[in-house]
């Protein structure tokens, strides 16, 4: 149920991620009437905003984030009317009484019980600071109240880390009051994998190793770090896409059905395909898993510098901006089939789709008139063109026996295209609701490190390769070399 009141407390109130994500998100849900009747946000920092200044920034940031034609000048102001901000420093300890005060202060103003949801959106540095300070001035604490702490990803930055910060969680906090979020499992398109999948019947009987060949995954984009290099090389691509979105889409696509959607049933079947990822000894992560790093390029009629040139970055950076690997799921249903899956910066396009291909016919009547095999294939498009399409053979007209690829395709234009409140809004509107069945929970984060907490280790040591690829291409060859036979990646032509 939606709270009466609420204050929401974003750490790193002056960040990118508010900016761009949280607050038009939060300007959807005002305008659909979905925040609590009595409703304040208070923005944290280290800059030295007031109420005064930090509104007319965040007023600029929704003109520039929001879709085209969303916002409206008189709604943002009264939006941004109860929208408030305390400058302080969140890693150290003597500035959370001030906390504490203002928010009794705001407490007052709006009628508040102290229910009161802490939004991390820090650099993950801080992730193990905040909880503690929050519990030396018993901020923590419910009484009563609601009180709800969201976490960004990456939740750890290894496993040994990920472990420690759910322990100072757990010290302080129930599970049911920890939202890890990872806004993928906010996009409509994904939470469509379980509609396709089990919401009808045709697919699921062919949904496992008897007909299913391999699985693709690849969540690509054309953009390079941008801003972003400071937390950006502290992080790379594993841990910033590979241990949280790649894996959720890993689960979705191979999890049994949960027998309901709630916070227990469903995530339990995530956390049990996290159990059943194959771990891989030293010798398999090199030859399955490919990291690369883009270099300078021309590329669109445009220079484009190498990663290593970046702002922030240092020029012997080793951190990955690209990764490829394969994985097999050691369970009754996948057994034997690998799961290919990559993400990159500075890609050819940006495209987030996961490929189904199914097993080839046992005998070959007809030859297809462009060559190749026939597609046999359901691509599920998770962003941009959202979308379903299931690829076959047709006969070709006429005389002989040939065939040419064609679709079936489904577009969310048909059902009116998606909502416009994005992922975030989704995901905030949930935690808001107490609901965190699409939020990540410790099993889970814990498993999934423990599959990829290997890699990391094996990437420490020197002669471990870290690919080069021009900035604008589908990066390093050597990533093609872990498809099996005469396979490759299907490349998203758009
Ligand atoms: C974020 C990553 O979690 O996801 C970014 O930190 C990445 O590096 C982004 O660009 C991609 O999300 P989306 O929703 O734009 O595909």
């Amino acid at each position: 149920t939606r709270p009466e009141s609420l204050i929401l407390v974003i750490f790193g109130g002056s960040g990118d991620l508010t900016k761009r994500k949280l607050i038009p998100s939060l300007y959807q849900l005002f305008k659909q009437g979905k925040l609590p009747d009595r409703f304040a946000v208070l923005g944290l920092g280290r800059t030295d905003y007031t109420d005064e200044s930090y509104r007319p920034h965040l007023d600029e940031s929704l003109r520039k984030y929001l879709a085209e034609g969303e916002y409206d000048a008189s709604l943002s102001e009264q939006f941004l009317s109860s929208v408030h901000y305390l400058s302080m420093d969140p890693a150290v300890a003597s500035d959370y009484p001030k906390l504490a005060t203002r928010l009794s202060e705001l407490d007052l103003l709006i009628r508040n019980p102290g229910n009161y949801i802490y939004y991390l959106s820090t650099p993950p540095s801080l992730y193990g600071v905040v909880p503690q300070h929050l519990m030396s001035v018993g901020l923590n604490r419910a009484d009563g109240a609601l009180r709800r702490i969201v976490i960004e990803k990456p939740f750890g930055y290894n496993l040994d880390s990920a472990l420690e910060l759910n322990k100072i969680y757990q010290a302080g906090f129930h599970e049911d009051q920890l939202y890890r979020i990872d806004h993928f499992l906010g996009k409509e398109t994904v939470q469509d994998i379980m509609a396709l999948r089990f919401a009808n019947g045709i697919f699921e009987p062919l949904w496992n190793r008897n007909y299913i060949e391999r699985v693709e995954i690849t969540a690509v984009e054309n953009m390079g770090i941008e801003s972003r290099g400071g937390f950006y090389d502290q992080t790379g691509a594993l841990r910033d896409m590979v241990q949280n979105h790649l894996a959720q889409l890993v689960a979705l696509t191979a999890m049994e059905p949960p027998v309901q959607f709630n916070a227990d049933l469903f995530r339990n079947e995530v956390v049990k395909v996290y159990q059943s990822f194959r771990p891989m000894s030293d010798e398999e992560i090199r030859r399955r898993v490919i990291r690369g790093q883009y270099t300078e390029s021309e590329w669109k009629g445009e220079h484009h510098r190498a990663y290593r040139e970046e702002d922030k970055i240092p020029h012997d950076s080793r951190t990955e901006t690209f990764l490829a690997m394969k994985l097999y799921i050691d369970n009754w249903r996948w057994q034997g089939v690998p799961f290919y899956i990559r993400t990159g910066k500075m890609m050819p396009t940006k495209v987030t789709e996961i490929v189904v291909h199914f097993k080839p016919t046992p005998h070959k009547m007809f030859t297809t008139i462009d060559g190749g095999a026939v597609p046999n294939q359901l691509v599920i498009r998770i962003q941009p063109d959202e979308g379903i399409s299931l690829k076959f053979a047709a006969k070709v007209p006429g005389s002989g026996f040939e065939v040419k690829k064609v679709a079936m395709n489904f577009t969310y234009d048909q059902l009116g295209g998606l909502a416009s409140g994005d992922a975030y809004s989704r995901l905030l509107e949930d935690c808001m609701l107490g609901d965190s069945t699409l939020f990540t929970r410790s099993d889970a984060v814990e498993m999934s490190w423990r599959f990829f907490d290997p890699i990391l280790r094996l990437w420490q040591e020197e002669d471990f390769p870290l690919y080069g690829y021009p900035a604008g291409t589908w990066g390093p060859k050597q990533s093609d070399l872990i498809i099996e036979r005469d396979h490759s990646w299907t490349n998203p032509c758009k």
